[in-house]
């Protein structure tokens, strides 16, 4: 389908193409033709003489400029869109104009193709219903036009033609048209012209007498015209045409003599020699900048015996006004204006005759100069009828405006495809680094995945002060019990407060679930009472030690220097540290919480050695988290923890910090572990509230396993 639609689209775009092409060529290199055709137009629509002649000029180039512009423009594709919609209402316009002429008749030859097709008004009504159908199909699907010039250069095909149009219409206004399609072209003979073959079809006329009596009046025709009634008096009559027969190519050219009343055309298209007629079919517009050239072209043909008239429609009024303003001595002779205009576009021009065959034509601004006109006639070359210059003016045409078109197209493609291939090596070079970064990418995912392999994934629970002995205890066996049904994949640790320890320790099984304290003593040992120091902890079974909670600094003032000496206990006492840090509501308000998580560790751990710090699991929990329900969003929680995993760095080496296993707490259930543990630094969490539900901590514990 897609294959039919663009075929048929370019179709027709083809035929409005050169539809357009050659209607607009042959009317631009005719600019006065065209102007007189719209000269009729105003006369059909009793405008005549109310528009400037200088206007329907400009309009005449204008139009036909614009008619040939655009189908350049359709047959190379530019601005498809904009140009088929303006092919529509251009179609629309004339079609519509062409139906007034059918119905009508005002006009006999509506002038599309200038002097160059003649077609009836019925003929090109027809023509215009399947331009304006073509021009609809065109439009319903522009982009299946065949481009013929890129987008950027597209610009300098449409001014060159625009360019070479105007140029073309002014040459012919200036001196004559390119191409003489009339009937009046050199070397044509005005008498053969007028001839009718014996076998021509006749036209077939009906004649109508008007004649009266006693205040009667009535038509009669040959057959029953009262010849012998007297009574009757003709007074009028009037013929139409039944049938068109044939009709010569010149059928409406006649020289009267007006103050005789001699018809002189077969005395003029006969003479043996050279007759100059000077032709202006009104003197009273005619241009008489040139009448010197005029004057020593009359003066010429005297000497040389050869006759020089003037032909005009004009007025006695416009010839006495010529005569006075040029001082014309050579007989004026009348002729039909609109036959004149015809004979030559050029208001005044001049012709030359032999024995009645047109021998050349001039524009009043190309008149044979003094210098042409030394010799006879028939010695000169402008007494000669020219050679066929079609072919010449063919190739001019072709070297002024096709063979540059054809050279920009063919530039424009080998620039486009050296673009295309341009891109091509551009593309190619983008994908191949694409494909190494992709590559390295992949390289430090798998480093990352490896890394945090290595790294332990945990879930603690910090039972808070919460749950007497026996109640721990049965916490811990149903954690454990439940453990040992369903294996967990990553390390569970279980922090109780110190009274639990030794009792919850004997119901783990180590294997499953690590015991840890919330708490140790800053002190080693000694009177320091109520107190339990890290050796104590330790002693009980336990391995982990929480420090640096947000709730032991807040409500038992431990700073980070305390911390600091409890950790160093913690360590010597082989326990692991689970180390917390974390901002309050309005640090991360004054988005401080970087700085404050910073301070944190630089006051408490960042003093470890490296191989102390083997021992230390980090804790990111925000203070405004824990126990509100109000989760760190995982985003948050993942960008704080790639921040702290970013200053273990500086302060360890990537290699430590890939290894060292940083938690999430704050509200962590089991609703959203999964989210929280999906993200890449996020290693476990350490669970207070949901901790203390066997079967909420298990859910937490086997989100790792999604
Ligand atoms: P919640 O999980 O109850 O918010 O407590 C978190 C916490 O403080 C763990 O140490």
């Amino acid at each position: 389908m897609n294959k039919f639609k663009s075929f048929l689209v370019n179709l027709c775009r083809t035929l409005l193409a050169i539809t357009f092409i050659f209607s607009g060529f042959v009317k631009s290199i005719d600019p006065l033709g065209t102007q007189y055709k719209i000269g009729d137009y105003l006369e059909a629509l009793n405008l005549a003489g109310k528009v400037p002649e200088w206007i329907q000029l400009i309009t005449s180039i204008g139009l036909s400029a614009i008619e040939f512009t655009l189908g350049v423009l359709i047959l190379l594709a530019i601005q498809r869109r904009l140009v088929s919609k303006l092919t529509v209402f251009f179609m629309v316009c004339m079609t519509a104009v062409t139906l007034w002429l059918t119905i009508g008749n005002p006009i006999q030859d509506c002038g599309c193709f200038g002097d160059a097709i003649r077609l009836s008004n019925s003929m090109t009504f027809g023509k215009n219903v399947v331009l304006l159908t073509a021009s609809i199909v065109v439009m319903k699907w522009p982009l299946y036009q065949v481009r013929f010039i890129s987008k950027t250069n597209q610009w300098i095909a449409t001014y060159f033609t625009i360019v070479f149009i105007v140029v073309a219409s002014v040459l012919s206004l200036y001196h004559l048209p390119i191409f003489d399609f009339r009937p009046y072209f050199i070397g044509q003979n005005i008498k053969k012209g007028m001839e009718i073959p014996k076998d021509a079809k006749p036209t077939v006329y009906k004649n109508t007498f008007i004649c009266v009596k006693d205040g009667v009046q009535k038509e009669f025709d040959e057959k029953n015209f009262p010849y012998d009634d007297s009574t009757w008096v003709f007074i009028d009559s009037k013929q139409e045409i039944v049938e068109q027969g044939y009709e010569p190519p010149i059928h409406d050219f006649s020289i009267t003599n007006e103050e005789t009343g001699e018809d002189l055309t077969e005395a003029i298209l006969t003479k043996k020699n050279y007759t100059f007629l000077l032709i202006s079919p009104f003197f009273e517009v005619a241009e008489d900048g040139n009448f010197g050239e005029i004057d020593y072209i009359y003066e010429y043909a005297k000497e040389h015996g050869y006759d020089f008239y003037g032909l005009s429609a004009s007025t006695d009024y416009g010839v006495k006004h010529w005569r006075d303003v040029t001082g014309a001595e050579y007989p004026i002779y009348t002729t039909d204006g609109t036959t004149l205009k015809t004979v030559i576009r050029s208001n005044p021009g001049l012709l030359l005759l032999y024995q009645g065959t047109i021998i050349n034509k001039w524009s009043h601004n190309d008149l044979p100069t003094a210098e042409e006109l030394n010799a006879p006639l028939n010695l000169l070359s402008i007494g000669h009828e020219p050679e066929d210059s079609t072919w010449s003016k063919i190739f001019a045409i072709v070297l002024c405006y096709i063979l540059p078109l054809i050279l920009l197209i063919v530039a424009d493609r080998i620039w486009a495809w050296t673009q295309w291939v341009k891109k091509r090596e551009q593309w190619l070079k983008e994908k191949e680094q694409w494909l190494v970064k992709k590559e390295q990418s992949n390289k430090l995912y798998q480093l990352l995945k490896r890394k945090r392999q290595m790294r332990k994934k945990i879930v603690a629970g910090n039972w808070k002060m919460n749950e007497t002995l026996q109640e721990g205890i049965a916490l811990a066996t149903e954690i454990n019990d439940a453990l040992k049904a369903d294996k967990p994949n990553c390390d569970v640790v279980i922090c109780t407060p110190f009274i639990h320890l030794a009792s919850v320790a004997n119901v783990l099984d180590k294997e499953l679930v690590g015991l840890g304290a919330e708490n140790c003593a800053d002190k080693e040992k000694g009177a320091y009472t109520g107190e339990v120091s890290a050796a104590m902890v330790k002693s009980t079974g336990a391995e982990y030690v929480i420090l640096g909670h947000s709730e032991r600094r807040q409500y038992y003032g431990e700073t980070a220097e305390i911390l600091k000496e409890k950790v160093q206990l913690a360590l010597a006492n082989g326990l692991k540290v689970i180390f917390c840090c974390g901002e309050s509501l309005e640090e991360r308000e004054a988005n401080k919480q970087n700085e404050v998580v910073k301070a944190e560790l630089e006051g408490s751990v960042f003093n470890l050695s490296a191989e102390e710090w083997k021992n230390i699991i980090l804790a990111y929990e925000p203070i405004w988290a824990i126990g509100t329900g109000k989760t760190a969003t995982s985003d948050q929680a993942e960008e704080m923890l790639a921040y702290i995993r970013s200053i273990v760095a500086d302060k360890f080496g990537k290699e430590i910090a890939a290894e060292t296993s940083i938690l999430y707490g704050g509200s962590c259930n089991a609703k959203n572990a999964d989210e929280l543990f999906s993200k890449p630094n996020i290693d476990g969490g350490l669970i207070g509230g949901a901790s203390l539900k066997a079967a909420d901590f298990k859910a937490i514990i086997d989100a790792w396993k999604k």
